[in-house]
């Protein structure tokens, strides 16, 4: 049985024992894949952020994570093993240097929140990704969704990337649908037009999986 590792929803940077830095995705898109690839037959392991949805059903594994770290550890331990791993969580850039270990108090002016980058665990996957491997990412962007996304495939050593426009409100992060840039390193350009996440899902599957 071919396996495939996918990731989905948001992380939780802490700053305090009340307080996070997260970001609205939903884990809708990640939750879908890994639906339709269960459907198909696979093992799926689904590495999830904190989101609102229950596990499909029939999945190989179901691990909860919280921060970047802790994503970067699950994604880690279990990559080698995976025929396919797409990254569709979105996952912090940057965390809180220090995490305080009491609430932190308001006082008079302004407070500065120092920040630290996280690994980039799709970057660290590409450049050690196996022979066979299939590497597939997501890129969320607000202006020049193609050659940024481009970008992010070669930078990352990359398969294929699903390329969205976060700049609208109706489709995207935290809404029910999506339109998508699907590319390959091939240089395939494949549009797919505003559907369900749940369809789309289905979609994005039909022109990546075949590889594998
Ligand atoms: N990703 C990751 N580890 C991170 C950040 C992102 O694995 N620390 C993955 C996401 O799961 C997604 C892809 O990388 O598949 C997004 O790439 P990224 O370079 O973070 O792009 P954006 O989030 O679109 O941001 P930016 O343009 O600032 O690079």
């Amino acid at each position: 049985m071919k396996r495939i590792l996918i990731s989905a929803g948001p992380t939780r940077e802490r700053l305090d024992p009340v307080r996070f830095l997260s970001n609205r995705s939903t884990g809708r898109m990640g939750y879908a894949l890994a639906a339709a690839a269960t459907r198909r037959g696979w093992a799926v392991t689904l590495v999830s952020g904190p989101v609102a949805l229950e596990p499909p059903p029939a999945l190989a594994e179901f691990v909860a994570v919280e921060s970047a770290a802790e994503m970067a550890s699950a994604i880690r331990e279990r990559a080698a093993a995976a025929d396919c791993v797409i990254m569709a969580a979105a996952v912090a850039d940057y965390r809180p240097v220090r995490v305080a270990a009491q609430k932190i108090r308001k006082s008079p002016g302004t407070l500065m929140l120092e920040l630290e980058r996280t690994e980039d665990i799709l970057g660290s996957l590409g450049s050690r990704k196996r022979p066979g491997q299939l590497l597939v990412g997501f890129a969320a962007e607000t202006e020049e969704l193609r050659a940024h996304a481009e970008d992010k495939l070669r930078r990352k050593n990359l398969d294929w990337i699903v390329a969205n426009d976060v700049s609208r409100a109706d489709r995207g992060f935290a809404s029910e649908n999506n339109e998508v840039l699907l590319l390959n390193a091939r240089g395939d350009r494949i549009w797919l037009p505003l559907a369900p996440k749940t369809e789309l899902a289905e979609q994005i599957l039909n022109h990546i999986l075949p590889e594998v």
